[in-house]
């Protein structure tokens, strides 16, 4: 490498200063000042400069791209935990969130608060260690996350170096990548051209771009991101959310739009009112509000219950609605013979996404709604789910409209279809209906089930009117020849899919389990099962009684699964799987005796004011297994008191019942939830 001259160092220095002076005007204003392509010019000098000098500044824009491909993502231990929020979805419940505060802190003095849109994306974590960009993490369970770093730095609102005189030591940095709407639906498009899944919203959109192994493919999304909190900090004090938000300002971070302070419980509504009216003009999606107390020092006062803080909250907006025109009705048909109804709808915006369909859930709902082809509708979009009619307006019927009833025969394959009794699904009951047949391919390689990327609908569609595949199983037969005679192919989307197809063969036994789209048995199923039988042969013709022993799991998953593991064709199937070198490994087994849940056989009574509801509390003992009762007996273990407890208190003592606080309950939930 030849060695770079002081002159040559200088002017990279200056062209790298020079571009990241464009990039955060261009990314983080929104007001360039220079072209694309005068843009792309300088970047070629600065590269240039860099390959024939090799020398390359930490913080040049050479370095946001261009990392090999990872293998799998490296876990990252948070310093802080990352926590989630509570949510309020009334201003009465926002009022009782500055109530619990006001107790909690034993004041009625006004609190000044923050108020900020929520971002519908994904969390992430940015250390800075000397002002460098040192590792950016996704939130994963709140204490461990994944090093996403490689795909982080391809976001060019991401500073690799933070600007200013106040450069913390190392600071944690959080915010929310996020995907804008537009984006999203030209994402959507494209995936769709090339036969991959849709992004059901803007958030898994975000998520599924941030958890790519080739950053190459990050790179190719249009990410934003909005920096909003705080972890860890060393050589630095910030004393409130409005001067560290000013902080990062100043430091060239993205900061949320239209953060508003605000002073009383009834300002903050108002901010709160404010974003809503404002909501449908953001480019991004946003489905409520975030409530802080702005002070630093308060926040520490009042801390965290188990994985929320008490210093925020999230108020959720009511979902988007539209008015439409109902134009046809489709009868769908799902994997397992299913058949849904399926509005198409005049394409209609709603809080900012254009929607042109719309699912009608079953036959049950489309009958007692009365919906019917050609009626005005109201639509509902609550951000993360499929758009659904939640209405008719009947008064805007001309006579015109036609009911649909359900099909008698599958649309697909014109076999019978059948009612189950007590079931609201009909059911095409062909086993080889080319519809189910599709679907149980495109499920079976799933992202959640076996995860072979590049076999999305269209491409399944393709291989099975080939006649390439009629079965999962046949995946595993097909050779990069057969993907080059067809017209979607070539030499290099070919070998990623037959790599694809080849690397699905490892995998667990809870996802083959799941891949199988047995009826009833979901991800959490799959799970449970894998958790106690050892190898898929243990399950090999079991009985449903030796499945109901495992708790959680009811009759109807039971006696699927029963139907599934006792048919000679399935345990062929796997037979054929295990030739073609299936290999599954089970981290999940624990085996066949249940473990008991860790508050299993201890009753509680709760009494006197709490800082969260009651109700809450009772739900989070019950979930792990305890009972919450009413009244103090000798049965009762142990008494939660807060303040004024009243009578309650008197009974236990002489009952010689425990008596705890909150925070002493707390921990054993903690404790014992392991
Ligand atoms: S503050 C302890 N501010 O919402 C407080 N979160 O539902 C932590 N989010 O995990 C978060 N916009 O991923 C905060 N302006 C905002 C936000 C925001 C979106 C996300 C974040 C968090 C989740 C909680």
């Amino acid at each position: 490498m030849p060695k770079s001259s002081d002159k040559t160092k200088q002017q990279i220095e200056r062209l790298v200063k020079d571009l990241n002076d464009h990039c955060y005007q261009y990314h983080v204003l929104d007001s360039p000042v220079i072209s694309d392509s005068e843009y792309d010019l300088l970047y070629r000098e600065l590269k240039d400069l860099e390959e024939r000098s090799g020398y390359s500044p930490p913080d040049s824009p050479t370095r946001r791209i261009g990392a090999p491909p990872l293998e799998k993502f490296e876990k990252v231990n948070h310093t802080m935990p990352m926590l989630s929020l509570g949510n309020a979805f009334s201003y009465d419940e926002v009022r009782e969130f500055e109530q619990r505060i006001k107790r909690y802190l034993k004041t009625d003095e006004n609190i000044l608060y923050t108020v900020e849109p929520k971002y519908d994306g994904l969390a992430i974590e940015l250390t800075y260690k000397k002002g460098l960009l040192h590792r950016a993490s996704t939130r994963g369970d709140g204490s461990v996350g994944e090093d996403v770093t490689d795909n982080i730095k391809t976001i060019k609102a991401v500073p690799l170096k933070i600007v200013g005189d106040s450069v913390p030591e190392v600071i944690d940095i959080r915010g929310e990548v996020y995907i804008d709407i537009r984006e999203f639906e030209a994402l959507n498009r494209e995936r769709e051209e090339q036969g991959a899944p849709a992004f059901a919203n803007p958030r898994n959109a975000a998520a599924g771009s941030i958890r790519q192994l080739d950053s190459s493919i990050t790179a190719g999304r249009k990410l934003h991101l909005a920096c909003y909190g705080i972890g860890f900090v060393q050589g630095s004090a910030f004393n409130s959310q409005r001067e560290f938000i000013q902080w990062l300002k100043g430091a060239r971070f993205p900061t949320p739009s239209g953060m508003q302070p605000a002073e009383g419980i009834e300002n903050v509504i108002k901010a709160v009112q404010n974003i809503e009216e404002r909501r449908d003009t953001y480019p991004f999606e946003t489905d409520g509000a975030v409530i802080k107390v702005d002070s630093f020092d308060t926040q520490k006062r009042l801390g965290m219950k188990t994985r929320e803080p008490r210093w925020a909250i999230a108020y959720k907006f009511p979902a988007h609605r539209g008015v439409t025109q109902i134009k046809n009705i489709l009868a769908s048909v799902g994997r397992t013979g299913t058949i849904t109804p399926v509005a198409l709808l005049e394409p209609v915006r709603i809080g900012g996404v254009t929607v042109s369909r719309s699912t009608l859930h079953n036959w049950d709902e489309l009958e007692r709604k009365d919906i019917r082809i050609g009626d005005t509708v109201i639509v509902e979009r609550a951000g993360d789910v499929i758009p659904h009619v939640i209405a008719v307006s009947k008064d805007k019927r001309t006579g015109e409209e036609k009911v649909f009833h359900p099909p008698e025969n599958c649309p697909v394959c014109g076999s019978a279809v059948e009612k189950g009794e007590g079931e609201v699904a009909f059911r095409c009951i062909g086993l080889n209906c080319a519809a189910q047949v599709q679907e149980r391919i495109k499920h079976y390689s799933s992202r959640s089930a076996m995860d072979i990327e590049g076999l999305g609908e269209k491409i399944v569609a393709l291989l099975f009117s080939e006649k390439l595949v009629g079965h999962f199983s046949d995946i595993y037969t097909l050779k990069k020849e057969d993907l080059l005679n067809l017209p979607r192919f070539a030499e290099k989307s070919a070998q990623n899919l037959i790599n694809a197809i080849d690397k699905s063969k490892s995998t667990t036994l809870a996802r083959f389990l799941y891949s199988l789209g047995i009826i009833h048995v979901g991800e959490y199923a799959a799970k449970l099962l894998a958790r106690h039988f050892e190898k898929l042969d243990d399950l090999y013709r079991v009985k449903a009684e030796k499945i109901i022993t495992i708790k959680q799991i009811g009759e109807k998953i039971a006696a699927s699964l029963e139907k599934f593991f006792n048919d000679e064709e399935n345990l062929q199937t796997f037979e054929t799987l295990k030739s073609f070198g299936l290999n599954l490994s089970n981290p999940d087994f624990k085996g066949m005796e249940e473990e008991a849940l860790p508050l299993e056989g201890i009753t509680f009574v709760i009494t006197g004011t709490m800082p969260v509801a009651r109700k809450e509390i009772e739900e989070d003992i019950e979930r792990l297994g305890g009972r919450a009762s009413g009244s103090v007996s000798k049965k009762t273990d142990y008494l939660v008191a807060g303040e004024s407890p009243g009578s309650k208190l008197a009974k236990a003592r002489a009952l010689g019942v425990k008596t705890i606080s909150y925070d002493e309950l707390l921990e054993m939930l903690k404790i014992r939830a392991g």
